[in-house]
């Protein structure tokens, strides 16, 4: 039997399926481990799963000589370091596919709320400022026949693409190894989603040159991590008209401070990371957690190891 640090309770079955193999240790608080907390427990596992909050870098992997596998309870693992894990020998692995379609469907709702400005009418209802119908107020943007622009083609960004098309959207994107430079994306698009993962290449792709490329009618959605914005340029450029709209469901840092400044920027819709918050995905990507965790610790290959 080994011993496995989980980071977060996870009401799901495959919890009981690790705790059948295993022993397992769950960290019992909502908020995530402190730093210091997390290395003292790693000390003590030979595997750990991680959730997108816990920072997995060589200092933790040193203190935890023991540790032989590190599932993170995410598809994006820009919270571990990868190099470190592989040079110790620990296996690391993901939870690619199964929260694709949840993802790309908020990606949609981001996307369809800021192009008809949702959460704004919402609120003026509840304030009791809803007037007299008037032909021309409260007039959004189209999507038939508009341009999406998608930064990173990968399983997101594709699934995004598909419900795309079905919204009558033409599709330009940018990825690693194909499509148009960035700046023909942003000039191009009506509307712009991110679905790059984030490394140093890709931190702040999105900076004040990139927001001054983009159409001052243009929307601008994340479901892919805050740190590929640049948030104090995005606050400028949503203040300065310089784009019409943004609607995030990822920030810079999570959770975002009520008092910070992108929250006073106009034609902003925020979200609390819910991109692959659904029942069956959260259920699916913990079954997944385990399966990498049961086979390393078997001395097998992750079956869904991050590269
Ligand atoms: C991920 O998996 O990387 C998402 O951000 C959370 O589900």
């Amino acid at each position: 039997m080994a011993r496995v640090f989980v980071t977060h309770e996870l009401p799901f079955p495959a919890l009981e399926r690790l705790r059948a193999a295993h022993d397992v240790d769950v960290w019992p608080k909502p908020a995530p481990p402190p730093p210091e907390e997390l290395r003292l427990r790693a000390a003590h596992a030979d595997a750990l799963l991680t959730m997108l909050t816990d920072r997995v870098d060589d200092e933790l992997l040193a203190a935890a000589p023991a540790v032989r596998a590190v599932a993170n309870l995410a598809v994006g693992t820009d919270n571990v370091d990868l190099e470190a894990a592989r040079r110790r020998g620990v296996q690391v692995g993901n939870t690619p596919d199964v929260l694709t379609a949840a993802t790309a469907d908020l990606a949609m709702a981001l996307l369809l709320a800021s192009a008809r400005g949702l959460t704004a009418g919402e609120a003026r209802v509840r304030s009791g400022d809803w007037g007299p119908w008037q032909p021309a107020e409260d007039l959004g943007a189209d999507l038939d026949g508009a341009t999406l622009g998608i930064v990173g083609l990968g399983r997101i960004g594709q699934a995004v693409s598909d419900r795309a098309s079905a919204f009558g959207l033409r599709v330009v994107h940018r990825s690693r190894s194909s499509g148009l430079p960035l700046g023909d994306v942003l000039e191009r698009s009506d509307f712009v989603s991110l679905h790059a993962p984030l490394t140093p290449d890709t931190r702040h792709i999105i900076d004040a040159d990139a927001l001054r490329r983009m159409r001052p009618t243009a929307h601008l959605v994340n479901t892919a991590r805050g740190g590929l914005v640049d948030q104090r340029a995005l606050a400028q450029a949503l203040q300065a008209g310089e784009i019409a709209g943004a609607a995030l469901d990822v920030t810079d840092p999570e959770p975002l401070p009520p008092d910070d400044p992108l929250l006073r920027a106009p034609n902003l819709i925020v979200v609390p990371h819910i991109g692959s918050a659904t029942r069956r995905t959260r259920a699916r990507m913990a079954d997944l957690a385990v399966d990498n965790l049961l086979a390393a610790l078997a001395g097998r290959p992750m079956p869904h190891a991050a590269t």
